[in-house]
């Protein structure tokens, strides 16, 4: 089936499992959203969350995608079961992938979680663990500096390591092996966390996990696509165009981004 695979985020974050989805699915083509005029969704009510990703659900299903990826922790937390629910088409979400990726690195099950303050609220991290492994020891953490750091495209200075040092202090005493990035946002500024925790700590997130996850429904419905030509894959931003067009072209493996600015309703 030649249609295709939407992916969604608040904005750059869902960037960072494209990146992965080109590796593991080469043949398939991508369509993004990013919501970058309504970033960060972190914030928000869940109300607010669950109508804003609906409203990019159904923009990419009259675009005509045949699977949905939800490159959203804090939208996974509260839309994932009513767009799995209501949609015809095959729905995934980034936390069970996030979840999985930990317990697969972990070695003492001392597990920490970084993460919007939605996604921490909502416990999403701490019961997809225990559904695992359920005596890991977790410690959960909001940063609500960092996504807007990553929209900005300045992480690269001394800046944007203090901001990510003062960030994760809160961390400093708290015992793990295995830190999970559990905002798409985050692997962007993976090499200041790593800094910031130390080597010692292994670092994972969704990304990978998902790519995999999406590979495996795609063949278990028959639906990979068949089509020799090359994907054309389409990005779609609701705010201004030349930041999300700059973080795209430096983080994805593409010779050209072929982006556009999407109005929803
Ligand atoms: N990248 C998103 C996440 O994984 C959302 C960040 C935000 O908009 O606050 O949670």
């Amino acid at each position: 089936m030649n249609a295709p695979i939407g992916v969604i985020d608040s904005g750059v974050g869902g960037l960072t499992v494209v990146k992965e989805m080109l590796h593991y699915l080469p043949n398939e083509e991508i369509y993004y959203i990013g919501d970058t005029a309504r970033c960060p969704y972190g914030p928000r009510t869940p109300q607010e969350v669950v109508k804003f990703t609906w409203q990019m659900a159904d923009k990419l299903v009259e675009m005509g995608i045949k699977m949905l990826v939800i490159a959203c922790n804090t939208a996974t937390c509260v839309a994932l079961e009513s767009l799995q629910k209501h949609s015809k088409i095959p729905v995934i979400g980034v936390i069970n992938a996030g979840a999985q990726a930990a317990i697969k690195a972990t070695e003492t099950h001392d597990i920490a979680v970084i993460a919007t303050a939605g996604t921490v609220k909502s416990a999403a991290y701490e019961n997809a663990i225990a559904s695992l492994y359920s005596s890991s020891n977790i410690t959960s953490l909001a940063c609500p500096p960092l996504v807007p750091l990553v929209e900005s495209g300045e992480y690269m200075g001394d800046f944007a390591f203090d901001l990510v040092k003062t960030s994760l202090q809160p961390l400093k005493k708290a015992r793990f092996d295995t830190l999970i990035l559990g905002c798409t946002h985050y692997p962007i500024i993976k090499d200041l966390i790593q800094k910031a925790v130390g080597e010692q700590v292994h670092i994972v997130s969704s990304a990978t996990e998902t790519a995999k996850q999406t590979l495996e429904i795609l063949k278990f419905q028959g639906i990979e696509r068949t089509a020799k030509e090359s994907p054309h894959h389409k990005f779609f931003a609701t705010g201004s165009l030349p930041i999300f067009k700059e973080i795209a072209t430096n983080w994805l493996p593409l010779e050209q981004v072929d982006a556009a600015r999407v109005t929803l309703k």
